[in-house]
């Protein structure tokens, strides 16, 4: 097996190739002066099971995955597997409104049509992989999530929404510890009521777990309401740390006790590692 990284996951890559004990080897990717992107992979066959590991967001990480998907192919690659630690527009599954496109299922229609496995972890929306005619796994990070907080002195752990519910469960079970779930209302783009509903977090160490944080706006309210109903502590851990907006700033800003996610987006807090978990999944299939 060999592991091409790409430039959105070079180190979490480097990692499962350490892990697998296999051939690494990063795409020289840079960009032309118009910004179109160039890569290459400097090998002369790739003779063998290639895993491709590139996020699909933002847009450019998108298209160097098909130049990586196709630059494979031409040095010979027997069985192509791509790796998507995080996989741009899940959100958008579906039309909402007349006129709009199905951006998942185009993602996914294109995607699939150079590869021969899809391995995805915590996707926003699991139905989406089964527009992929090759066969696809998405993966949890709940396990990892667990074990890094795990002995940390958590009381209960919280999803900030009944969406998510499912995660708090895994991420409780697994850490032995009360779970439950928070109610959220989505006011705007950037902006949710959160309320506890009446469950009991006085001096309460709460750990809130979510499968993304993007403008922090969920996990602001969530904290806010917590420590109103007299959490102790509140730390919050998530698979996918987008951060937009200077929401990290923004978030670590705010009295929280730690603000964590895993390195499928590389940050300065993905601190917890999925490429165990992505190589387990690799070895199954050898
Ligand atoms: C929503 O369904 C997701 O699980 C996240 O809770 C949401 O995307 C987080 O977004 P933000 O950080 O902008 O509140």
């Amino acid at each position: 097996m060999i592991i091409v990284g790409g430039s959105s996951s070079r180190d979490l890559a480097k990692e499962m190739s350490n892990i697998l004990g296999c051939t690494y080897v990063q795409a020289a990717t840079t960009r032309f002066p118009d910004g179109e992107c160039y890569t290459r992979i400097d090998n002369g066959s790739l003779n063998d099971d290639v895993v491709i590991v590139q996020n699909t967001y933002p847009d450019s990480n998108l298209i160097e995955m098909f130049l990586l998907q196709d630059a494979v192919r031409k040095l010979g690659a027997r069985h192509t597997t791509i790796v998507i630690p995080y996989f741009g527009y899940a959100r958008q599954d579906r039309a909402f409104r007349p006129g709009e496109p199905e951006s998942a299922k185009v993602m996914t229609k294109h995607l699939g049509m150079m590869c021969d496995r899809v391995l995805t972890v915590d996707i926003h929306k699991e139905s989406i992989l089964d527009y992929f005619e090759c066969p696809h796994t998405d993966l949890k990070a709940a396990p990892a999530i667990a074990g890094h907080f795990t002995g940390k002195n958590i009381d209960l752990v919280l999803s900030p929404d009944v969406g998510a519910k499912d995660r708090a469960k895994a991420i409780g079970e697994m850490m032995e510890v009360p779970y439950d779930h928070l109610e959220k209302v989505r006011l705007s783009g950037s902006e949710v009521r959160i309320s506890p509903a009446g469950m009991d977090c006085k001096g309460k160490n709460i750990l809130i777990v979510d499968d993304m944080i993007s403008t922090g706006g969920t996990i602001v309210a969530a904290k806010h309401a917590l420590k109103e109903a007299g959490a102790s502590s509140v730390s919050v851990a998530c698979t996918h740390g987008l951060f937009v907006n200077n929401a990290l700033e923004r978030l670590t800003g705010n009295a929280l006790e730690a603000v964590l996610c895993c390195n499928t987006l590389e940050n300065e807090v993905s601190h917890i590692s999925v490429a165990e978990i992505i190589s387990d999944a690799l070895n199954d299939k050898r």
